[in-house]
């Protein structure tokens, strides 16, 4: 392992995560682990990378004001001298002073294709609008739900007897693929953000 060092946050299941490691593990990501925290100390994620042996951190946000909280994780993405923040299933907006403290240095992944179907439940919500056509995205985060510069995107087409589960499996597997790919290309090329676009040079 080398290369610059990402910072993970996550929140759950830790799939996204699980498959960033793979790729760095398998060396097509040039790219370390530096640290993976989680708001919550049960999630699934943490203990796949306390299995792997990566400095994890565990700092449970429950009945932290928010502010403060945000405070901790700055300090403690700041001592692990982290590159790139990937949040990854984590399940909280983040407040302006850690948005700043990171700039143009935080992605996220979401299941839809934005900004079709921010926030929750996103696979749910384009079955039940009727899309023929939904898929993933990864973005640079600003202080809004879901709003920042698009990097990458890749499109899924809903099916005549989709559920959100089946229609949420197949989306993952393009997410487990585009967002190691959208790492790659913010660690590695050069690219400037013009209004809203990303663009690579
Ligand atoms: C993914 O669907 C991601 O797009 C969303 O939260 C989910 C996290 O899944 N932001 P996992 O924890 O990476 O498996």
């Amino acid at each position: 392992m080398s290369g610059k060092r990402l910072g993970i946050l996550l929140s759950g299941r830790g799939s996204n995560f699980q498959a960033i490691a793979d790729q760095i593990a398998a060396g097509r990501l040039n790219a370390t682990i530096g640290v993976v925290i989680s708001n919550r100390p049960d999630a699934p994620g943490l203990a796949l990378a306390r299995e792997r042996g990566l400095p994890v951190v565990s700092l449970p946000s429950k009945a932290v004001p928010r502010e403060d909280y945000d405070a901790q994780l700055v300090a403690s993405l700041k001592s692990s001298d982290v590159d790139l923040v990937c949040l990854a299933g984590f399940m909280r907006l983040l407040t302006a002073p850690f948005i700043q403290a990171f700039p143009q240095r935080i992605l996220n992944i979401h299941p839809s294709l934005l900004p079709a179907f921010s926030g929750l439940n996103a696979q749910a919500q384009a079955l039940s609008h009727g899309v023929k056509i939904t898929g993933c995205t990864v973005h640079f985060v600003d202080e809004g739900l879901d709003s920042g510069p698009i990097v990458g995107q890749a499109a899924v087409p809903v099916l005549n007897d989709d559920t959100a589960e089946t229609l949420s499996a197949r989306i993952l597997v393009e997410e487990h693929r585009i967002y190691s790919e959208a790492i790659g290309r913010v660690l590695g090329e050069q690219w400037h953000v013009q209004g809203r676009r990303v663009v690579f040079e």
